[in-house]
C-alpha cells in the first residue's frame, strides 16, 4: 500500500528512521519488498532521475504496481530522490509519487530558496510533500561534483530561515556524510551536534518539529569490498557511515536514511563470484535469483539497524485511526 512520506515521518519521529532505497530494475524491487516484508519494516522507494532514464519511467512504475499485489502487506512511500526543477513536476503531475526532493542546495542560498518554494507550492497543491536540501554532501549527486574541500554542513541558523521561507516539509541536512563508495579515509562519525541543534532551533522559532533526511548513509562494508576484489574487482579502500549512528541519529528527528550503494556492493559481489565460479554460464537468472535472496537478506539487515524493523503493524494500527 503506497502511502504519504508524511505518514512513515510522523510514525517514525524521535524513534526510528525508515530506510528510503534506491532502484533501477526488477531483481531490486523484488529483494526490496521481501526484505521488508521479511522484517516487518515500512520502506521509501527512491526514484532518481538516472534510474528512471536508465529504461523508461513507466517500467518502474508497472514494476512498483506488481510488488504492491504480490506483497499486499507492504506499506511504502514512492520519492524521488535528488530531483531538479522539471523532473519535480513531471513526478507531481504523474500522480504516482508520494513525495519529492527538490536538490537546489549547489545554489547560492536565496536561490535554493525560490526554487524549493515554486516546488513546496506546486507539490503541496497536489498534496505531495517536499524535501528540501540545505548545505553541501561531499561526493557526486547526479550532475554534481562536490569535493571534499567543498562540502558544507548545514548551518542551524540558516536551517530555520530555509524552512520558514521555503514552507519545506522535510531537511535534508549535511551532517558529515557523502555519497557513493568512497567517503571516509578512516572511521568518522556524524555530526550529531548539527542534528540536535537544528531541531533545537526550529522549536525556538515556534516551528512543527522538522523530519531530518540524511543522504550518503550507506555503510560501504568492508567485507563485501574485499570479497568483490577477491572476485576481480578493483574497488579502492574506504569506510562508510557506521550503521550503528543510524538509530542515535534516528532519535534526535532523522525520519529518513537514504541507501543506495551498498546494494550496489551487493550486487556486484554476486555477480563477480557467480561468473568467477560458474565460468561457463550464461544465463542470467541464476546469479538474478542469488541477487534477490541476498538483496532482501541485507535490506532485512538494514532495516534492523534502523529501528525500522518490526514497526509495521503499529504503523498499520495507526494509519487506520
Ligand atoms: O544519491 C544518489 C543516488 O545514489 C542515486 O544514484 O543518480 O546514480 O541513480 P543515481
Ligand atoms: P549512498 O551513496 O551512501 O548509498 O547514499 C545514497 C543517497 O543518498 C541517495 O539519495
Ligand atoms: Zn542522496
Amino acid at each position: 500500500m503506497i502511502v504519504t512520506t508524511a505518514q512513515l515521518a510522523k510514525h517514525a519521529y524521535g524513534k526510528y528512521a525508515v530506510g528510503a532505497y534506491n532502484i533501477n530494475n526488477l531483481e531490486q524491487t523484488a529483494g526490496l519488498f521481501r526484505g521488508c516484508i521479511d522484517s516487518q519494516a515500512p520502506f521509501i522507494i527512491q526514484l532518481s532521475k538516472g534510474a528512471r532514464n536508465y529504461t523508461d519511467k513507466r517500467f518502474l512504475e508497472g514494476i512498483i504496481r506488481a510488488a504492491d499485489e504480490i506483497y499486499p502487506e507492504a506499506i511504502y512511500a514512492v520519492h524521488l530522490d535528488h530531483g531538479d526543477e522539471e523532473t519535480c513536476y513531471d513526478c507531481i503531475d504523474s500522480g504516482f509519487y508520494s513525495s519529492v526532493m527538490i536538490d537546489a542546495s549547489h545554489h547560492a542560498f536565496d536561490e535554493n530558496v525560490a526554487i524549493v518554494k515554486r516546488v513546496v507550492d506546486r507539490a503541496h497543491a497536489k498534496g505531495l510533500t517536499v524535501e528540501a536540501e540545505l548545505g553541501q554532501l561531499g561526493g557526486v549527486e547526479e550532475d554534481v561534483v562536490v569535493d571534499e574541500g567543498n562540502a558544507c554542513l548545514t548551518d542551524p541558523n540558516q536551517a530555520v530561515e530555509f524552512i520558514q521561507r521555503t514552507g519545506c516539509d522535510s531537511l535534508a541536512a549535511a551532517i558529515g556524510t557523502s555519497h557513493g563508495a568512497f567517503k571516509f579515509k578512516g572511521q568518522q562519525s556524524l555530526h550529531f551536534e548539527v542534528i540536535k541543534e537544528i531541531a533545537e532551533k526550529v522549536a525556538a522559532a515556534g516551528l512543527p518539529p522538522i523530519p531530518i533526511v540524511m543522504h550518503g548513509s550507506s555503510s560501504v562494508p568492508q567485507d563485501e569490498v574485499r570479497r568483490i576484489n577477491a572476485a576481480g574487482g578493483k574497488i579502492q579502500d574506504s569506510c562508510g557511515v557506521n550503521e550503528d549512528e543510524y538509530l542515535p541519529a534516528a532519535k534526535l528527528g532523522v525520519t529518513k536514511i537514504n541507501i543506495d550503494t551498498d546494494g550496489r556492493l551487493v550486487w556486484t559481489r554476486v555477480h563477480r563470484e557467480y561468473f568467477r565460479d560458474n565460468p561457463a554460464q550464461f544465463d542470467f537468472r541464476p546469479p538474478g535469483k542469488i541477487f534477490i535472496d541476498e538483496y532482501a537478506k541485507f535490506i532485512a539487515h538494514k532495516n534492523g539497524k534502523l529501528g525500522s524493523a518490526g514497526q509495521l503493524s503499529s504503523l498499520r494500527a495507526a494509519l487506520s485511526k
